[in-house]
């Protein structure tokens, strides 16, 4: 009896994951050291002949169909490096390894060349959508040979998410193309993540409004252009009640919010990339401040902050709903811009189409916008920029006034919206055509000789500036 499919690492998106393969007509193999999840995966399983599980190494790898298709869920870092080892000796030829995590895409690159020389295909294959993702249809991204994805892509189809029928997964580019995909990915859904929490705080602290109010505020926007993952879950979040107390859940979370890496990787990337994704960086930075508890509550007493102007909660409402548009625009087109000159710095190939297509279900970042991106960039593969597309064009103009006045608003009124403004400001310099940076070129040029261009001659200058 050999299975189709094996998986490592029988955690929460392992399990959820392998009785997803089974429900598509898969026979599927799970392995953990853990003898209590092997037994939990086997209980889960019922009695169907699909799923099975095994602690045994040996009779897990004998017990798959080749070529292999091994997929891991286990935690990024050494611990991938740990099981691949562990399997190596008993795999074939042609065998496919996939890891599923969020791992950093240097580290795949180097994986992948490892197993190349030993003729194992290796495969960095995002997977989003949290544990209901795994368990019901996830975005699978992954990247590795081209030749081996034929064998996995029969199975990553079935067990994929949907967008009106079709799979979110697609086979992305070489090396890490997968992995880098997801990176970004998860840097776009710190920028989302960001916004929709500043609006919260805005809505709040202008609008007075009350949980119920959020939770109906959040749910009327995704019911309309704004309607995505993160705005839905936002208002289910404000709906519960605390049952270790009195009132909303919401109010008793602790303000600091953790991160597991992938968007500082994302910043830190664009950074060595040359390209801005100012919203995605504010994102994290406002994570490493919120993380700052004590230090703010100690600066909070020391610093007076205006009371809030009234607004009337309607107006602000409806301003707050397109200006969350407007930045959620901003995030992608920086998110996008970033995966378009990655492909040419790595080879990756990138189809940004596609891409934008497999988002648009199962993911974290999945929303309605992501049906107009996916046709952008179909109109024209090469876009650089989501703003350059005339299709966006409608879209920002009518929005970015709502976001100029509440970035004012916040400015005056001491509510920080980094986001928003980020966004803004990304915006404002990215659409002017000069920029006051001929400044900058004159200041090095004045103490450090660094010479400068010219507008109206070609080559490279130096003056002596006079002192
Ligand atoms: C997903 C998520 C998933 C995970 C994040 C959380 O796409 O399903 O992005 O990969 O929940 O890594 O990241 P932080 O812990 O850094 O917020």
């Amino acid at each position: 009896n050999t299975y189709d499919f094996g998986l490592v690492g029988l955690g929460v998106m392992g399990r959820n994951f392998i009785l997803n393969v089974a429900d598509n007509g898969f026979t599927a193999f799970g392995n953990d050291l853990d003898e209590e999840k092997v037994s939990a995966l086997i209980e889960e399983g019922g009695d169907s002949a699909k799923v099975n599980a095994t602690s045994d190494v040996v009779t897990f790898v004998n017990g798959l169909s080749t070529p292999r298709k091994i997929m891991l869920l286990v935690p990024a870092g050494k611990v991938v490096d740990i099981v691949i080892e562990n399997l190596l000796p008993h795999l074939d030829k042609g065998d496919i390894i996939i890891d599923g995590g969020n791992s950093f895409f240097t580290d795949t690159d180097r994986r992948e060349a490892y197993l190349q020389e030993k003729s194992i295909n290796f495969f960095g294959a995002g997977v989003s959508g949290g544990a209901k993702g795994a368990r019901k249809g996830p975005s699978i991204m992954p990247g590795g040979s081209r030749d081996a994805y034929q064998h996995v892509k029969p199975i990553f189809e079935a067990v994929s998410a949907k967008y009106k029928g079709e799979p979110c997964v697609a086979y992305l580019g070489p090396k890490s193309a997968g992995n880098y995909v997801k990176m970004v990915h998860n840097g776009i859904e710190y920028g989302l993540m960001q916004l929709t929490s500043e609006i919260y705080d805005l809505l709040k602290k202008a609008g007075d409004l009350t949980n119920e109010e959020l939770h109906e505020t959040y749910a009327s926007w995704n019911a309309g252009r704004l309607q995505s993952f993160l705005v839905e879950i936002t208002s289910e979040i404000f709906e519960q009640k605390d049952d270790l107390g009195e009132g909303h859940l919401v109010d008793k979370i602790l303000d600091k919010a953790k991160q597991k890496g992938t968007g500082k990787w994302t910043s830190q990337n664009a950074m060595d990339l040359g390209i801005p994704v100012p919203t995605i960086d504010i994102a994290v930075s406002m994570r490493e401040i919120s993380a700052l508890k004590e230090e703010r509550v100690k600066a909070d007493a020391l610093y007076g902050r205006p009371t809030p102007e009234p607004v009337v909660k309607k107006t602000l409402i409806n301003k707050t709903e397109s200006a969350l548009y407007f930045a959620f625009i901003i995030t992608y087109a920086q998110g996008m811009h970033q995966l378009a000159d990655a492909s040419k710095e790595y080879g990756y190939e990138l189809e940004l189409g596609e891409i934008a297509k497999i988002w648009r279900a199962g993911c974290i970042i999945r929303a309605a916008l992501l049906a107009d991106i996916t046709e952008a960039f179909k109109v024209e593969p090469g876009l650089q920029n989501l703003l350059l597309s005339p299709s966006f064009v409608d879209k920002v103009q009518e929005t970015v006034g709502s976001a100029r006045e509440l970035v004012a608003y916040g400015a005056a009124n001491g509510i920080p919206l980094p986001g928003l403004s980020n966004a803004l400001t990304y915006f404002d310099a990215y659409t002017s055509s000069r920029l006051p940076l001929n400044l900058i070129q004159a200041q090095r040029d004045y103490f450090g000789s660094h010479t400068y261009e010219r507008l109206d001659k070609e080559g490279v200058f130096h003056t002596e500036w006079e002192d």
